[in-house]
């Protein structure tokens, strides 16, 4: 089987003996078609076991694998380490093209592959992130149905169109992983902004023609 070999680029930090968060390289050979969880997997289990991440399904279906990969907030088990790796080394370039002039290998050389906790949230322990106030700001928005009119028939549910359905089906995908709260500009100006991933919450329910509290949610 091909192997893939990459240096990653970790952002560490441990309350118990840091004062300020440190950047660790770490290398990895793994099988060619491995994700950047796989990778942190890897490193837990054979390099050093103190590295902390949160990780559930492995196949983007949780949201709790949410962290930066070269700057940018993603899921890391829907993030192949390949990309990752040609991604850094294209950042790379584009740094040396922007710094001192290119040098004729610049295009080529390798670098790292940057893996850090997500972003306007404070960091727990190396990728963890304490989201408390995105849960306070999803719950804010009351994300639970709520009708205005009695259930037509108490042991059913309560029914909608095909329409009515597609309207909010996209609002009903989100994963809850803090990503875009990550990368929210808005968040990082304004603290007390509900963020994108509450605002998505309050679509879902606001679309929903069975419910009857938009004014509250809003
Ligand atoms: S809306 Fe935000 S929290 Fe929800 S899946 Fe998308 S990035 Fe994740
Ligand atoms: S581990 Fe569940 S979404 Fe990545």
């Amino acid at each position: 089987m091909a192997v893939l070999r990459a240096t990653l680029e970790l952002r560490r930090f441990d309350p118990q003996t840091d004062r300020e968060a440190r950047w660790e390289l770490v290398e990895v050979t793994l099988p060619e078609g491995s994700t950047v969880l796989e990778a942190l997997m890897h490193v837990q289990e054979h390099i050093d076991g103190s590295l902390a991440f949160r990780r559930s399904c492995r196949h983007g279906i949780c949201g709790s694998c949410g962290m930066r990969i070269n700057g940018c907030a993603r899921l890391a088990c829907n993030t192949q380490l390949t990309a990752a790796v040609e991604q850094a080394r294209r950042m790379a370039a584009v740094r040396r093209l922007a710094g001192r002039g290119a040098p004729a290998s610049a295009d080529v050389a390798p670098a790292p592959v940057r893996v850090e906790p997500l972003g306007n949230m404070p960091v727990i322990k190396d990728l963890i992130c304490d989201m408390s106030a995105f849960w306070a700001k999803l719950h804010a928005v009351r994300p639970w149905l709520q009708s205005l009119q009695e259930a037509p028939d108490p042991d059913r549910e309560r029914l909608m169109t095909q329409d009515d359905w597609t309207t909010l089906a996209e609002g009903v995908l989100c994963l809850e992983c803090g990503c875009c709260s990550s990368d929210c500009c808005s968040l990082e100006a304004d603290e007390e902004f509900a963020g994108p991933a509450a605002l998505v919450k309050a679509y879902r329910y606001v679309c929903d023609a069975r419910d009857g509290q938009t004014h509250r949610r809003l």
